[in-house]
């Protein structure tokens, strides 16, 4: 075991390498005019694992963005482990707002900035340390599946899942794809939130009208959308949408102090909801307003404006189920029109989301092998964020135990800009990986 944790720190340095060149292709498949570079992604993947010595590689794709299958048989009597990451990226942003060049992979302080660098290029660069250390010949069964359209919802997961169901199947499944408590005490993540999305246009008038001649006698759409949208929250800031589901999160000490520090907020502004910080964040749902189209200032004039469409993203608590979480949304904004105001909702994303249970044999092994690998014991936790495939996964593997591992930590910034990924951290998390690898082939 000795071995193989001077192993993984043999090869780190030949995966940072190829992990910088993975940050170097824009891998963002929500942007239609950056889809060869997914395809790059793919091919630049599929490389990494056909180099590592894996005989079966392949590039797969069902109507949605390319996915890579690469698999190493399982010696006799020794179980199948996948290995699941994304390849995709979220867009950039304002590249202004960068330090340095989102797609041009730069160190500073023992991070490596970038975007992808952590989510989730690095998933696929702990997948590729961990195979490396075994020489390509790992001692148990491993399927790597690195998808290509996590950041969009998965539209054609399941899709992949049924036509390659029999290549994807697996005992165990590790999803190098969430967060870590600190750059210092790694996290099992047991639970996610899931994932629904729409976008509601308000429409109040058939044309524009000069906002002098009618403003005061008929409404704009904007001012009607804007309440629309307040209608979601109370004053406190809770969700005010009826019929959605509340679970009950674990009681994990986070301060105030660490949220301010964690997200950025800004002096005087203070947080909402009501509940203890994991409960609002693992086991209440949330609604955020994430887009709207509308007159910019640039091109106002006054005119009432006679349309506005936002888009409105929910999280939904374990438990929950996300087609009807939408459609209480829908209702929602459907009922709380002001001013007769038209209405009309085209349904988005969903995501289910998941909750697990951390224990048996797998997760011993798990949790003694991250011991090892940071010195310190994984703490569980659940995270706000979605991963669709999993809800996925397990309904076509029931049988399969799922570990959601991953590189992140408080400092990362994913989907912002500056992302970056702690190099440290994915030393730990490759070494956990690998040992936790070897273990499942002798218990
Ligand atoms: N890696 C994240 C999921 C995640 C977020 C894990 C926060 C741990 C903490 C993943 O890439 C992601 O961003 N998922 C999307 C899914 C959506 C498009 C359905 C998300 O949560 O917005
Ligand atoms: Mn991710
Ligand atoms: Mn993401």
């Amino acid at each position: 075991m000795a071995d193989l944790v001077a192993r993984v720190r043999e090869v780190l340095p030949s995966v940072r390498k190829d992990l910088e060149d993975l940050v170097r292709i824009q891998s963002v498949w929500a942007d239609p005019s950056r889809r060869d570079e997914v395809h790059r992604s793919a091919q630049f993947v599929a490389d990494l694992f056909t180099g590592v010595g894996f005989d079966d590689v392949r590039i797969v794709s069902e109507g949605g963005a390319p996915a890579v299958i690469a698999r190493h048989p399982a010696p006799p009597g020794a179980p199948t482990v996948l290995l699941y990451a994304h390849h995709d990226v979220q867009p950039e942003g304002d590249p202004a707002q960068w330090h340095s060049a989102p797609f041009e992979p730069t160190e500073r302080d023992g991070r490596l900035y970038g975007r992808g660098t952590s989510d989730d290029k690095a998933g696929v660069a702990t997948h590729l340390a961990a195979m490396r250390a075994f020489g390509g010949k790992p001692p148990v069964g491993v399927t790597v599946f690195v998808e290509g359209e996590e950041e969009s919802g998965s539209p054609s997961l399941s899709r992949l899942l049924e036509v390659h169901k029999g290549l994807l199947a697996a005992d165990v499944i590790v999803i190098a794809d969430s967060d870590n408590w600190s750059t210092e005490i790694p996290s099992l993540t047991v639970s996610l939130r899931g994932l629904a999305d729409c976008v509601v246009e308000v429409e109040t008038l058939d044309h524009g009208l000069h906002s002098g001649m009618w403003g005061g006698v008929v409404p704009d759409a904007v001012s009607a959308l804007v309440r629309l949208l307040a209608s979601l929250h109370d004053d406190d800031g809770n969700v005010a949408v009826a019929g959605l589901h509340e679970g009950s999160a674990a009681e994990v000490d986070y301060t105030p102090e660490r949220v301010r520090a964690d997200t950025g907020l800004l002096e005087g502004v203070t947080e909402i909801g009501s509940g203890s910080v994991p409960q609002r964040l693992w086991a209440k749902p949330a609604i955020t307003v994430i887009g709207i189209d509308t007159t910019s200032i640039a091109a106002s004039s006054n005119t009432l404006i006679p349309r506005a469409r936002a888009k409105v993203s929910m999280r939904i608590a374990p438990g929950g189920d996300a087609t009807a979480h939408l459609e209480a949304l829908r209702k929602h904004l459907e009922e709380h029109a002001p001013w007769g105001a038209r209405v009309t909702v085209t349904p988005g994303d969903l995501g289910q989301p998941y909750a697990i249970d951390a224990t048996g044999p797998v997760y011993d092994a798990a949790r003694a092998a991250f011991r090892q690998a940071w010195g310190v014991d994984a703490v569980d936790t659940g995270v706000g964020g979605s991963i669709p495939f999993i809800a996925e996964f397990a309904k076509a593997f029931p049988e399969a135990t799922i570990l959601v591992t991953g590189v992140e930590d408080p400092n990362t910034q994913a989907h912002s800009i500056n992302e970056s990924l702690h190099l440290g951290v994915l030393e730990r998390a490759a070494t956990a990986e690998t040992l936790l690898l070897q273990s499942l082939a002798t218990d």
